[in-house]
């Protein structure tokens, strides 16, 4: 009752400061923490080095950064990062808000659809062929992997804290503009 209270706050005051996407970023290295498998799967993809293969006049042009960096200039981030598809990490990277995936998307995680990809992946990228999702969803796979580790472990993990305590942890740590719009 008290959380979800709480939480339509957090939503009023997430809808109030704009999109997801306006949250700050806190870098690919910031989730690799947790995120182990997702992590040398995107480091190891030519979306981390999509900045890389540009020229030094090129990683100056917008044109070119709005798809190979497209946080470069507003949040100092090099390549198609983690946050440039899941939202800026600043308020739901915390362990008790990622554990509520409910909470999670309140706080600015964003779940990537086609119509994001195809905002980079549109007819002006050199691929001649079309751009096939399902196909090149495969062939960015970083999920598969802490997927089957999380089954595999689900037994052995220790029994989550009591959501409402949770987070209300969470709000302690959230900064006075966040916290001020909840009743
Ligand atoms: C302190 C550890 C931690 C950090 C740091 C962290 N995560 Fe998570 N993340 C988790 C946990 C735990 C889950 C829930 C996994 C589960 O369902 O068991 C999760 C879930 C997710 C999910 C899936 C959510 C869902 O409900 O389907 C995504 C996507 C994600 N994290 C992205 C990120 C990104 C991007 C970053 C860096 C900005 C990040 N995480 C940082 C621990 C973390
Ligand atoms: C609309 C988004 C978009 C813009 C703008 C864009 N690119 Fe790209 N670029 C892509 C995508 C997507 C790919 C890879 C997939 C493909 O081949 O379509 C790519 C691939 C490339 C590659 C090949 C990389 C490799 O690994 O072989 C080069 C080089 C490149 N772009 C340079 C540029 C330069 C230079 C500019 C600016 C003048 C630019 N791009 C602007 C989306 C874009
Ligand atoms: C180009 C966009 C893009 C980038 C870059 C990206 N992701 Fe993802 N991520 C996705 C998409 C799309 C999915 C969902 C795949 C599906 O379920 O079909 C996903 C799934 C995940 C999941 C699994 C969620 C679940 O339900 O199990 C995690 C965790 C995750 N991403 C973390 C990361 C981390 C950490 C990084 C950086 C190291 C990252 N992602 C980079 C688009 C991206
Ligand atoms: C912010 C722009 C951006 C977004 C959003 C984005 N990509 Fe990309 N993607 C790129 C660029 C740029 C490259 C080329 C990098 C290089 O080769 O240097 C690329 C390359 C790729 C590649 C490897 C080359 C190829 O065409 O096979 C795959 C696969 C891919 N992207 C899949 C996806 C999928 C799936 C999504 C959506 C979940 C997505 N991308 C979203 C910019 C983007």
């Amino acid at each position: 009752m008290a959380s979800t209270f709480l939480r339509v706050g957090i939503a009023v005051s997430v809808c109030a400061s704009g999109v997801a996407g306006a949250y700050d970023f806190l870098g690919p290295d910031s989730c690799q923490s947790c995120h182990v498998e997702a992590y040398t799967a995107w480091k190891a993809s030519p979306h981390a080095r999509a900045k890389d293969v540009l020229s030094p006049t090129q990683q100056r042009d917008a044109r070119c950064l709005s798809c190979h960096s497209p946080n470069d200039v507003d949040q100092k981030q090099a390549g198609v990062t983690c946050e440039s598809c899941h939202g800026g990490g600043q308020y739901y990277s915390p362990r008790y808000v990622m554990k509520d995936a409910e909470l999670a998307r309140l706080a600015g995680l964003v779940d990537p659809t086609e119509k994001a990809c195809r905002a980079c992946h549109d007819a002006s990228s050199p691929s001649l062929k079309p751009f096939d999702f399902a196909a090149k969803l495969k062939a960015m796979d970083h999920w598969s992997a802490e997927r089957a580790r999380r089954k595999s472990s689900s037994a052995s993990v220790t029994p989550e804290k009591a959501p409402v305590r949770s987070f209300a942890q969470w709000l302690r740590h959230q900064p006075p503009s966040l916290v001020r719009q909840t009743p």
